[in-house]
């Protein structure tokens, strides 16, 4: 587990100044079959890392302290085969920098498809000529924060917004695509849609309380969520977006557009329903909040993950059971108890349905145990202009477990909306 934004002084959250860089793959790096192999990956992950640095920064400023970061630690993610003659934009970004190690996270991204086709999220100790772990010296942790750097192009940024500050990732021009995560998630359940919806200004939140938003003791509810969103969307002035939520993040949508109808131009709602919490699903609430403070974060993942994720994916994406474990398990306590009072008190959205005017897209996992295919039917009957997609071999983190198949449906969608 890295350290947390809010207690780590030496955090830093601009995109480094390393350029993307293109690879292509080679015939010899595939496997029987004309793909990639796994190992290949690897390599080619770290052939992109060495040219960047070498078109970047140089290996100077390591040079002249006598360190260098020294990779511990890999997880690979394949998202797509890959082969001969592919060439893959791979881009490398910090993602932490603690007192003696950082993070990294590199994508590959097919040019000729804007198909994410896999990352890697890095972890490096930095080492001193004799292999031992020393502090990263201030010149090299500089290195990656560029006040100058535009946040069009990529990154992931603090905004503050009123009394907390919020991570958010942004990649992208163009119109505006405001993605909500659910609970107890955070905004990498996106990296699909925010890494290739090209042609849209892709805005991933952290929300309050959770992934590395600040995370403040009380005061949560779905109004406050929906205030900090737009808080959000006024400093990078934006006055409409197409709001995208799963799960929680759809009861906030329907909060959005309950209060702030003006800046919704679409929506789509991922494995969420519109019906307030029944007596014992409030009961349940309380229960897993219990849970958090008494056992803390891990507990609550080891209660959810089975529920959250669905038999295919539990089955055949061992890593993605793990990831997302991961995640939860990172979840300040503070922000999961709070999430669950929000949600415990949310309103029943049902009554407003019909008047939504917006365009529609429902998506929902074939798999969901929680938000399942009936409560997906029960939103487009309701809402006039809502077109219904399931996705099989999903659960409920649909846009996580087969983020190729939503990527697509969210494109077609955002196409037509584009052009309506
Ligand atoms: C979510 O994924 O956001 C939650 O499962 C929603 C809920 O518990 O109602």
């Amino acid at each position: 587990m890295g350290p947390r934004a809010n207690d780590n002084p030496h955090a830093w959250y601009r995109l480094s100044q390393l350029p993307a860089v293109n690879v292509t793959v080679y015939p010899y790096e595939c496997d029987a079959y004309g793909h990639l192999n796994e190992a290949a990956y690897l390599q080619i992950f770290e052939r992109a890392r060495w040219e960047a640095l070498a078109r970047g920064p140089g290996m100077h400023p390591f040079q002249r302290n006598g360190v260098w970061p020294a990779v511990r630690k890999a997880i690979v993610e394949y998202h797509l085969p890959a082969f001969p003659g592919d060439v893959l934009e791979v881009h490398t970004e910090p993602v932490r920098l603690g007192r003696t190690s950082m993070e990294m996270r590199q994508r590959a991204v097919r040019v000729g498809d804007n198909a994410l086709v896999a990352e890697v999220q890095l972890h490096f100790v930095m080492v001193d000529r004799s292999g031992n772990p020393t502090p990263v010296p201030e010149e090299v942790g500089a290195l990656f924060a560029s006040p100058a750097r535009s946040t069009r192009s990529g990154e992931v940024v603090r905004h503050s917004v009123g009394s907390v500050t919020l991570s958010v990732d942004i990649r992208g021009d163009g119109p505006a695509l405001l993605l909500v995560h659910g609970f107890p998630l955070d905004r990498s359940i996106w990296r699909h849609q925010v890494a290739t919806l090209s042609g849209w200004r892709r805005i991933a939140p952290d929300l309050r309380g959770l992934g590395d938003s600040d995370a403040p003791e009380g005061g949560y509810s779905m109004a406050v969520y929906a205030d900090d969103l737009v808080k959000l969307l006024d400093k990078l002035r934006i006055q409409k977006a197409v709001v995208a939520g799963l799960s929680m993040g759809g009861y906030i949508a329907f909060e959005l557009l309950r209060r702030y109808a003006d800046r919704v131009a679409g929506l789509i709602l991922c494995d969420t329903k519109a019906e307030g919490d029944t007596t014992d699903g409030k009961t349940a609430r309380d229960e897993v909040a219990a849970l958090a403070r008494a056992r803390g974060a891990m507990a609550v993942a080891d209660r959810m993950v089975p529920k959250l994720l669905g038999k295919t994916t539990r089955q055949t994406q061992p890593q993605l059971v793990q990831q997302v474990t991961e995640m939860i398990a990172r979840a300040p306590v503070a922000g999961i108890v709070g999430a669950l009072e929000a949600m415990r008190d949310r309103p029943d959205s049902t009554a407003l349905l019909p008047s939504i005017t917006v365009p529609t897209l429902v998506v929902v996992g074939q798999e969901d145990e929680l938000t399942p295919p009936a409560n997906a039917r029960a939103l487009v009957d309701a809402i006039p202009k809502a077109a219904l997609t399931t996705i099989a071999g999903a659960g409920h983190i649909s846009a996580l477990e087969a983020p190729t198949a939503v990527s697509r449906v969210f494109a077609e969608f955002l196409e037509a909306v584009r052009e309506g």
